[in-house]
């Protein structure tokens, strides 16, 4: 495809006109500048496909042109040119976000290889941010995919829930379900967006620890507290605080919670005046709160105070469609990440997503896909291609009950041994080349091959 524009940065005019030539026999529109700041007002106003970006500039250098960008949030690609002993130039330009550097003197065969490769992964990053863009806008809210009644139903309650910014709400749902997402949706769409919004992670810290990340603490309250820290509801003051996994509270700190939500105070860990802040609390866990109510776990005010507005989301089971809604979502989201042309689902595939009973719903899902995406190559995701846990009416209901643990943990350790299998075959049995594949450290690996027996295999 041609009639994409490239800009050439270069003070050298010989250079520029030599390039310029020839990339107008390629068919390309050529811009050319010769300094940062003319570079900086074309990327700014023309847009160009293409930046092919020299170090050396008069009034500075490609790198200060690359900050700039990245500061402006502009994502124009660039090849950087560097002199050929400036490997740091080349390292630094590619973590400022270029996507290929060449060094000088310039060959122009190899320059043209590097534009055409950048143009095409440009030109396939596009097509798929439209494809989310619009799935997004057809099927989506917020970053939330779906389009069952249930869904919808959840998408209503998240306006309405936003539009009053001093509201309580509890988000409740199985692990996966999408929580998170939901909690910052309701901060976007509020008028407390661009305020501060602070998460807490309730199960992630001990005791003493999360008091005093929750509320600060005075210098000499503890031994480590060398001088006085604010805590997150201080920090957040006009803002939004997230406590996330909010059922492994424990009961004092509960009772803390239960003081900020009825009187908007609280004091610093060592501190003996009150403080008096502004904050919306959104709280969310995937743990049945009523059942610990029940057991004496957690206190049944605190409960009343949080569950002022309830956002339940329904397990991904019950959400018909949006499965195949969600796996073409993700697909293309791995189709970029990986370097894969998926183009969907078989449909043998789309029935077993529709069986599937997900018991780590939308998570397991994107997993699945991201594995599936990154282990194989072809048009479309077959069954084979994806490892499940068993099936929702495979076992009789009589047994079910007895069944389920055995089945999900059976199912984890055939998921991580296909997936070792595959990436090894995949590799020719290659160690190294199969760790990498995965992600994981070459001692990583073998401790698994050796955990499934795929050690003798040669
Ligand atoms: N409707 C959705 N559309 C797109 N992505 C989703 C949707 N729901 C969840 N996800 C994705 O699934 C993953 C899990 O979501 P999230 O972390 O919000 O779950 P959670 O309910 O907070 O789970 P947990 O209880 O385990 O913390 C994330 O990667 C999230 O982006
Ligand atoms: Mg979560």
């Amino acid at each position: 495809m041609r009639g994409e524009s490239i800009l050439i940065a270069d003070d050298e005019k010989l250079i520029r006109w030599s390039l310029k030539q020839e990339l107008i026999r390629e068919g390309f529109d050529v811009l050319e500048a010769e300094t940062v700041e003319q570079t900086l007002a074309f990327v700014r106003e023309k847009e160009p496909d293409l930046i092919i970006l020299d170090q050396r500039l008069p009034d500075g250098t490609g790198i200060d042109v690359l900050q700039e960008m990245r500061k402006e949030k502009n994502e124009v690609s660039v090849i950087m040119v560097t002199a050929v002993d400036r490997s740091d130039v080349a390292v630094q330009a590619m973590k400022l976000g270029a996507s290929d550097y060449v060094t000088k003197p310039v060959n122009i065969e190899e320059l043209k290889v590097v534009i055409n490769k950048t143009l095409e992964s440009t030109r396939l990053k596009r097509q798929v941010a439209h494809y989310l863009r619009e799935q997004e806008k057809q099927y989506g809210f917020c970053g939330m995919i779906g389009s069952s009644p249930v869904m919808q139903k959840v998408f209503e309650q998240i306006q309405k829930v936003a539009k009053s910014s001093t509201t309580t709400v509890l988000i409740t749902g199985e692990s996966g379900t999408g929580k998170e997402l939901v909690a910052r949706a309701i901060y976007f769409l509020s008028d407390r967006e661009g305020k501060p919004l602070m998460t807490v992670n309730c199960t992630a810290l001990t005791e003493t620890l999360i008091e005093s990340e929750l509320f600060g603490h005075e210098k000499g309250a503890f031994t480590d507290a060398k001088a006085q820290k604010k805590g997150i509801f201080e920090l957040a003051d006009g803002g939004t605080v997230f406590l996330d996994e909010i059922g492994d509270m424990t009961p004092a700190l509960q009772a803390k919670l239960l003081r900020v939500l009825e009187q908007k105070t609280f004091r610093r860990v060592g501190g003996n005046s009150d403080i008096t802040v502004d904050v919306r609390i959104i709280a969310a866990t995937n743990q049945p709160l009523e059942a610990k109510i029940a057991e004496g776990k957690f206190r049944t005010d605190l409960y009343y105070r949080l569950n002022v507005a309830n956002i339940h989301l329904p397990p991904l089971m019950e959400r018909g469609d949006d499965v195949l809604l969600l796996a073409n979502f993700f697909l293309q989201e791995f189709n970029t990440m990986f370097h894969k042309h998926f183009k969907g689902l078989s449909d043998e595939t789309r029935d077993l997503f529709l069986q599937y009973h997900w018991p780590g719903n939308v998570r397991e899902l994107r997993n699945v896909m991201e594995r599936a995406v990154l282990l194989d190559d072809g048009d479309l995701i077959f069954a084979h291609h994806v490892k499940l846990g068993h099936l929702r009416n495979l076992p009789k209901a009589e047994e079910a009950d007895k069944s389920e643990d055995a089945g999900v943990a059976l199912s984890l350790y055939e998921i991580e041994k296909q997936t070792l299998i595959r990436a090894l075959e995949k590799t020719n049995y290659n160690q190294s080349q199969a760790a990498r594949l995965l992600k994981v450290g070459r001692d990583t690996l073998r401790y698994r091959m050796k955990k499934y027996g795929l050690l003798k295999k040669k």
